[in-house]
């Protein structure tokens, strides 16, 4: 017998102007847990594409055994059919249609040519079970919250008869319960025999669930490491990503705060579809010239809702209260009025509303910023491709060229695409929601500088950030949310983890 399920021999991937695999070689064992990392673009979601058949046979070089025979796959579905299922980074299913649809979607049998809902219906209810869902099958996917839609996928994976589960970033936009419970998930089918493939930013969490885990560093495999045997420590795994040491991973900031900049009062926003129901609920907070705040608080606390709301009402039917920038009232009702007031956000989500897919790179970083680059009316293209170079310079944008679609850049690369677009409308208060999703721990330091620059430069920044680590490195003050309602706030000095949790759930400290 085989001890692998997986071996994959000098495998090479291009793209035009790009080599994103570059002679792989890599050997998962039956039955482990098995992790990829390595910075944003390094080839890990592409690696796995050619494993599960989305880029066909014959399009890379270099040899796939599955179960000691090699692979011919033309599609997912051909991998599919033999065990593998991969769960995307962006997740995949079709939201207007209902859980147990998508559960068996593409693969329902039909009798005498009618399919038969009501065995899928039940059928559903015991993966559902199996990766501990409770919602009823019926209920349309974009109901679900991104951490339950990923619960929906696995199972979609389990009612496959999944062998080798492939998990790209699956906790990246999960908060720390539901991170918990998919990473328990992962061991559970573990301990059913079922090998999982699981790339992971966080190293926290690969540490604790991997058996061996793999660097990727510009395209080539660079080190194995069995995590029990060789001690493996974070340490060495980012020397190993990165190719250097990373003494800080929170820059230390030189300057302080001065008068405030921005002022909200009892600023209440109401539900886009339910007019009397508040998700924002008279929040009143100020923000200083050159100052960090971070917004925490658990998932459904209201921090994007208030934070896209202050952005020309970009989320609500309406809003009450007031919002003050330079003690001028201002009252914008549009993304656009926002911006030109001087407020920028940086959303969450980047695929629906930050990202253009299908424009250049450099269309979507000066898309903000079209009146600034114009003269007489036009844009001038000299002016878009300098800006445009100078962020693919500055934050490492990964890409041959700044004319190639968004589409095909990996994901931490996307990310870094929408920030660059706010950086370049120059707004004074600069909000960011969870501006590191997604990325690798070098990028983030050199996110977390940028931060710091701009506040150097007397602009505000607010993070919203599920990362408690991250707000308690960067933040000069916290305000914690829930229930829509602002908590309380802590001091740079005086918070803790554990503060921020206890002020979210009771109120207090
Ligand atoms: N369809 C494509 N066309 C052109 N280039 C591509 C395409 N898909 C990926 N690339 C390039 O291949 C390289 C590897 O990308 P990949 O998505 O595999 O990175 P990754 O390791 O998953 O990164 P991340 O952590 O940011 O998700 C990148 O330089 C990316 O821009
Ligand atoms: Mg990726």
């Amino acid at each position: 017998m085989n001890e692998y399920i997986l071996e994959i021999e000098n495998l090479v991937k291009e793209f035009p102007g790009v080599r994103a695999l570059d002679q792989v070689t890599l050997k998962i064992k039956k039955g482990e847990i098995h992790s990829l990392c390595g910075e944003n673009g390094a080839g890990k979601s592409t690696l796995m594409s050619v494993i599960s058949g989305v880029y066909p046979k014959g399009s890379y070089e270099g040899k796939v055994f599955y179960k000691g025979k090699e692979t011919n796959y033309h599609s997912v579905k051909d991998s599919e059919k033999e065990g593998l299922a991969i769960i995307h980074q962006e997740l995949a299913l079709s939201p207007y249609l209902s859980i147990y649809e998508n559960l068996f979607l593409g693969h329902m049998k039909t009798k005498l040519g009618i399919i038969k809902w009501d065995t899928y219906l039940k059928a559903s209810q015991t993966y559902l079970d199996q990766v501990g869902l409770k919602e009823n099958p019926a209920t349309i996917v974009s109901k679900l919250g991104v951490g339950k839609q990923q619960l929906v996928e696995i199972a979609r994976a389990l009612s496959k008869n999944v062998e080798l589960l492939i998990l790209d970033e699956p906790t990246a936009s999960l908060n720390d319960d539901e991170s918990a419970k998919l990473l328990d998930l992962i061991l559970e089918f573990k301990r059913r025999g079922i090998t999982s493939v699981m790339i992971s930013h966080k190293l926290n969490e690969v540490l604790k669930i991997a058996d061996t885990v793999t660097v990727i560093r510009d395209g080539k495999s660079i080190a194995s490491f069995d995590v029990k045997k060789d001690n493996l420590t974070e340490e060495r795994l980012i020397k190993d990503m990165v190719g250097r040491d990373l003494t800080r991973r929170f820059p230390v900031r030189k300057t302080s705060p001065g008068e405030t900049m921005m002022e909200v009062k009892n600023w209440t926003v109401y539900h886009p579809e339910y007019h009397t129901i508040k998700v924002v609920d008279n929040v009143s907070f100020y923000l200083r010239k050159g100052e960090v705040l971070a917004f925490c608080g658990p998932m459904g606390a209201g921090r994007t809702e208030l934070m896209m709301s202050l952005y020309g009402l970009s989320y609500g039917s309406r809003s009450e209260g007031e919002l003050y920038l330079h003690g001028n009232r201002i009252a914008p009702r549009s993304a656009k009025a926002a911006l030109d007031n001087g407020v920028g956000y940086v959303s969450e989500d980047r695929k629906t509303l930050g990202l253009v897919l299908i424009q250049s790179i450099k269309n979507n970083i000066s898309i903000s910023s079209f009146q600034k680059l114009s003269k007489f009316g036009v844009v001038l293209n000299r002016q878009e491709i300098e800006e445009a170079e100078k962020y693919r310079r500055d934050l490492r944008i990964k890409t041959p060229s700044i004319n190639q679609l968004a589409r095909n850049l990996s994901g931490g690369n996307q990310q870094k695409v929408v920030l660059s677009r706010t950086l370049l409308a120059d707004p004074d208060v600069f909000i960011v929601d969870e501006p590191t999703r997604g990325i690798d721990v070098g990028a983030k330091t050199e996110i977390y500088e940028i931060l710091n620059e701009l506040v150097a430069q007397g602009k505000s920044v607010i993070m919203v950030s599920s990362e408690l680590p991250e707000a308690l490195g960067m933040a000069d003050r916290i305000y914690v949310m829930n229930e829509g309602k602002i908590k309380g706030m802590l001091m740079r000095d005086e918070a803790t983890q554990e503060k921020i949790m206890q002020l979210a759930l009771l109120g207090t400290v």
